[in-house]
């Protein structure tokens, strides 16, 4: 499969070592470069199939654009994914061996997959290095961590970061007087600081400003590699400035995979989504 960037060993088998889980060993096998493996997923609701037989996998390290009409089935793929809802069939695997439809929500994040949702939900009377801070310490340390000092390493995760959502300058901003796209980058963050081994984003750049929708296009290039992105979009100047493999959805099956120059043309996809 097509990769955009080498990914170096190391980063790819670095396993989260604070792990607990029996489920969940500390290192995600991704020995045949696939991070995603879903197949022949269904899911039903009231009759309908929302998903129909999908069969899709992910390369680690890369970036992928998942498009399609309303109601393909493109936030179902990615609640499957999350554990949110379990298919009536197919199989869902995380590496060679986990499976996700036998996982919990948390147990699901702690493997190393993280979610954006549509809404920023950033804490916005705290700064924007406090965000972080909670995000890296975790919900059940909050008051620990606003009140203990940080330790070095800690503090360089959060640069780190801050430097890679381009908020370092604004790290003692009030969260709440970030514009949107500001926000979601945050947002962004706050899952980046823990390491996430595959990030899902539904509809990221969704009303951002054109300049921030170029800048986020910019962002996720440049954590692929290190992190294998699943990005839902409809803003098609945004897929194709990423200029990723893009996977069509329609009626819960994949209609057509490729490059957005492939897939523009393909007959299908002009009819049921992209027009002439
Ligand atoms: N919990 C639910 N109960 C019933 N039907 C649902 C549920 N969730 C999704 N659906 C239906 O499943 C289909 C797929 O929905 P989904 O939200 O996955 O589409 P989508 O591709 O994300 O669309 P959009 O581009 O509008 O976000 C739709 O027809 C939707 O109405
Ligand atoms: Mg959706």
């Amino acid at each position: 499969m097509n990769m955009t960037s080498p990914v170096p060993e190391e980063l790819l088998f670095q396993g989260n070592s604070s792990l607990g889980h029996p489920l969940i060993p500390g290192v995600l096998d991704i020995s045949h470069r696939v991070i995603l493996y879903l197949e022949q997923v269904t899911v039903s609701f009231d009759g309908f199939r929302a998903l129909n037989n999908l069969t899709l996998a992910i390369d680690a390290g890369e970036l992928r654009c998942i498009i399609g009409p309303n109601g393909a089935g493109k936030t179902t793929m990615m609640d499957v994914i999350t554990g949110k809802t379990r298919p009536d069939s197919g199989t869902v695997f995380f590496g060679q061996t986990l499976d996700l439809t036998a996982m919990s929500e948390p147990d699901i994040v702690s493997a190393g997959i993280g979610r954006k949702f549509q809404k920023p939900t950033v804490f916005e009377q705290h700064t924007v290095f406090d965000n972080l801070e909670l995000a890296l310490c975790g919900d059940k340390r909050v008051r620990h961590a606003l009140f203990t000092r940080l330790q070095g390493e800690q503090c360089d995760r959060i640069a780190e970061v801050l430097q890679t959502i381009r908020l370092l300058p604004l790290a003692r901003q009030q969260a709440g007087r970030l514009s949107h796209g500001q926000k979601q980058w945050l947002e962004i963050g706050m899952l980046l600081i823990q390491e996430p081994k595959l990030l899902l984003l539904d509809e990221p750049v969704a009303g951002m400003t054109d300049e921030e929708t170029e800048q986020s296009a910019e962002l996720f290039l440049s954590l692929a590699g290190r992190h294998s992105l699943l990005v839902v979009e409809h803003d098609m100047a945004f897929v194709t400035k990423l200029n990723s493999r893009v996977t069509v959805l329609h009626e819960g099956s994949v209609l057509a995979e490729g490059r957005m120059a492939e897939v523009r043309n393909h007959p299908r996809v002009i009819e049921v989504y992209l027009g002439r």
